[in-house]
This record gives structure tokens, sequence and C-alpha cells, in this order.
């Protein structure tokens, strides 16, 4: 490996911030992640990751030699190279995104800059448009204070990386986006990013490169582009799952089935298979929030974006339809006894950011259902977030079947493809299944004497 070595400092270790920290320190830089949650710091300096993200940890094994965890910024390199804020921008209410942890990290970098050295901070979080300017005028205002003469650069560096997936999707990513106005700036994280464009570095044996993967592209652009790229692709991604879901609603009344049409466009190259799942519509901590964020933005300029306003609603009508289907077969809610297999937003995650199981149970407890759950990673985390909801925690999918009027599929764990259905049809009460994620032989489950519904099917 050629590769320059970089000083980088990532501040914020959720998702983005770890697996990114971690990542970069796999392929060589220094990194530094500082978190002001002691309790994460702790943590992390055992070695043990504070995400649930798979292979992560044995990542954070191989890596920790250029790997240090701090809870303050002084520790950081006096000469960083590269300074990448990844802290959290939640929703405000009226979709509006709050940006004032971004903020208050740009005001700490700047107080701790000196004379001699040449940065890129760098925004990884999602943030809104004029991000990338804010964060330097906040900047340069704490510099003046101490009468430093630092020069900086503050370039847009959107994230793609999917949860459950983090490692590979950072490895192998499809492009690299870059939004900045100076060279300097392009030439420094060109060099933080050299290993995965040139992909020469050697290959953690979890995560193989995918077959057939092409060294990603690296876009290069002005910071508002950057920004909105960022938004348009996970806008585009949850339209998309919308638009699946919307035909699927009506292959219900026509009696298609939404699997084969989906595959029937998909092969078209101008549409592609992904993100073309039928189910209970996007959860987590991306999709609901972007797209609300652009449609706020857009309306500040008097400007709808019906599109995006569409796939938002048809998202969430998605989730009621179980509630829909379970009304239409088992006719009255009250007093029947409801059992969801599965409770985060997607497999491979305890994350229960915007999971479509909130809103179900909570509708079903309305109802006046007894409501059972299982999951086989975020029952915890359910239970520290949900304590208010009177629902009965399971360990397993036979336990949550003891005498269901109807089980519910809500996340498509792989564990759950060996569900023994013969032994759960003997405990439930009636033989109901609502496959919410299209995961099940319809035919065999029938045979075995289940009303099956899926989605679209
Ligand atoms: C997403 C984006 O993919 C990622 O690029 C971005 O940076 C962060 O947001 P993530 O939220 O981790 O990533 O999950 P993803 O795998 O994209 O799935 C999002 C949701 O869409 C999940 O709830 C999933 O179940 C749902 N989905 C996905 C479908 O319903 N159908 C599909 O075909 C694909």
């Amino acid at each position: 490996m050629n590769n320059v070595q970089l000083k980088v400092v990532i501040v914020g270790t959720g998702y983005v911030g770890l697996s990114t920290g971690v990542c970069l320190a796999y392929l060589g830089h220094k990194v530094v992640c500082i978190d002001k949650n002691k309790k994460i710091i702790d943590t992390l300096k055992n070695g043990v990751a504070t995400i649930y993200e798979p292979g992560l940890q044995d990542m954070m094994e191989k890596a920790k030699k250029n790997l240090i965890f701090t809870d303050t910024l002084e520790d950081a390199y006096p000469d960083t190279n590269v300074f990448i804020i990844a802290v959290g921008t939640p929703s405000k209410t009226n979709g509006d995104v709050n940006i004032s942890a971004v903020e208050k990290v740009a005001e700490e970098i700047g107080d701790i800059l000196n004379n001699n050295c040449r940065p890129v901070i760098v925004n990884k979080s999602t943030v809104p448009i004029g991000s990338a300017r804010k964060v330097e005028s906040v900047i340069k205002t704490r510099l003046a204070r101490r009468d430093i003469q630092c020069k900086f650069f503050v370039a847009s560096n959107p994230e793609f990386l999917r949860e459950g997936v983090a490692i590979i999707d950072t490895l192998y990513p499809d492009r690299i986006v870059v939004g900045a106005d100076e060279t300097p700036a392009i030439n420094t994280l060109r060099q933080l990013y050299e290993p995965i464009l040139e992909q020469n570095f050697s290959l953690p044996l979890s995560f193989q490169r995918p077959a057939g993967f092409d060294k990603p592209s690296f876009i290069v652009t002005d910071p508002t582009s950057a920004e909105l790229i960022k938004y348009a692709a996970n806008s585009f991604l949850a339209m998309k799952i919308s638009f699946i879901n919307e035909f699927a609603g009506l292959a219900e009344k026509v009696g298609a089935d939404i699997k084969q049409v989906a595959q029937g466009i998909g092969l078209d190259k101008r549409i592609g298979t992904r993100y073309l799942e039928a189910g209970l519509g996007w959860g987590g901590s991306c999709f609901g929030k972007d797209t609300r964020a652009i449609v706020y933005t857009a309306s500040q300029y008097n400007y709808p974006m019906e599109l995006i306003q569409a796939a938002i609603r048809v998202n969430y009508r998605q989730r009621l339809n179980v509630v829909e289907k379970l009304q239409s077969i088992i006719k009255v809610i009250r007093g029947s006894t409801i059992g969801l297999i599965g409770l985060s937003f997607k497999p491979n995650t305890d994350d229960l950011r915007d999971a479509p199981s909130i809103d179900i149970i909570k509708k079903l407890i309305e109802l006046g259902a007894r409501v059972k759950v299982y999951d086989p990673v975020a029952l915890n985390e359910f239970k520290r977030q949900f304590s208010e909801l009177a629902v009965e925690y399971c360990d397993n999918v036979q336990e949550l079947s003891k005498n269901c009027d109807a089980l519910v599929l809500i996340t498509e764990w792989s564990e759950f493809s060996s569900i023994d259905w013969e032994k759960v049809r003997g405990l439930m009460r009636q033989k109901v299944f609502i496959d919410g994620r299209n995961m099940f032989d319809k035919a065999y489950l029938e045979k075995l004497g289940f009303t099956y519904q899926g989605v679209g099917r």
C-alpha cells in the first residue's frame, strides 16, 4: 500500500461516525473518535462496539492500533488533516432539521485550531442545504475571537451507508461524493479515500469484495450540490419503495403478484431491480427524516415537492394496511391476540427509529388487541424505549405463536426462514398469517391450513 496516512478526527460515534472511523483506521489512517457521552467512550475504549452492526467489533479489533477514543476535542492531533462531523441531526416537528449539534462541534473545532494547520472540515451528517457555509462561518467567528489565522476548508461529503451492512457499504461504495470549492480540500479527501478508490487495501476476511465490484467513482462538486445529492438519493429510493407499495395495493385488487411485477419492471436496466420490495414500507433514521426535510426546505422557497409528499403518504398508509387486513380476516380486533414477528425497522439491526412495528402496535392496542412481540435482537431496545406500550415479550417464535389469532411478519430476519410452521400451526388459536415482507411461500402455508395474506400478492 502506498497510500498517504492522514490524521483524522471523527466527532460522533453513531452508526455513521463509528463505522466510518473504524474503517478509516483499518485502511491505515490515524483516527481519533470523539463522543461527548463518556459511557460510550468507556465502552469503546474497552474494545466493545456500542452499536449493533455485523462485523464492526471484529474490524475494531483489527484497526485498534490506529484508533483512539476520547470524549474531548482537546485530544485531537494538533496537525489533524481531516475533521469529520458525524453527530446527530434530528428532525424538528415541522420537518426541518436541527443542526445545533453540528454547529456546536464547529464551534469547538474553531476553538482548537492553531495558526499552522490547514485542515478540511467535513460535514458527513445529513444536513440541510447551506450547512457547509454555516459551519464555515461558525469556525471563522471562533477563530477571529482568538485572532488565529488558520486556513481551513469546509467540504460536504455525504454518507450513503446502510445500517446492517455499514462496513461493506463503506469499503465498497458505488461512489464517493465530495462537495468542496477549493482544490486542497478535494486533494486531501481524495487521499483520505485513496485505499477505497483504488481498492488497494488488504481485504478483511469477513468482508470480501462483492463479485463484479468496480472501483467507485469520485464525484467532485460544489457543497450545495453535494448536500442536495444526499437528499435526492434518499428521496428517490424512498419514492421507489412507495411506488412498488402503491402498485402492490393495486395488484391485490386486480389479482396480480407484485413480486413478479417488480421483477418484470426491474429487469429493465433503466429501472433496476433494487428497492422494489413491496412490504410495510420504509423505516429507519434516514428515509422518513430526509424526505420530510427536503419537503420542508422546498416549502421555504414556496416550491411544493409533490412526488415526495405522495411517497411519504403512501409509506405511512402502508403500515396501517396490515391492521385493515387483520380486520377483514379476523373481523373483531378487540379481545384477539396478535403476535408480531420482528420489531426492528429492517433485519440485522436493533434500530427502532421510525420502525413500522411501533405504529402497528399502537394501532392494535388502540383497537383493543392483546399484542405479543418477538425480535432476535431488538427486544431489549424496545423495552428500553417503549416501556409504556403494553405488549408481551416472547423469547422465540413458538412462544409468540401460543394462543395467537394471527401472526404478522414485520421484519424479515433470515432466522425466520427456518420457522417450523407445522409446530406454529398447532400452537395458534386461529391460523392467520400476514406476511408483511412477502418472505414466505403462500402455497405452502395455505396447504398447511393458514389464511395467508402477503403484500400485493
Ligand atoms: C438508508 C439508505 O439506503 C442509505 O443510503 C442512507 O445513507 C441511510 O438510509 P438504511 O436506513 O440503513 O439506509 O436502510 P435501507 O437498507 O436503505 O432500508 C430502509 C428501509 O426501506 C427499511 O425499512 C427497509 O425495510 C425498507 N425497504 C428497503 C423496503 O421496504 N423495500 C425495499 O425494496 C428496500
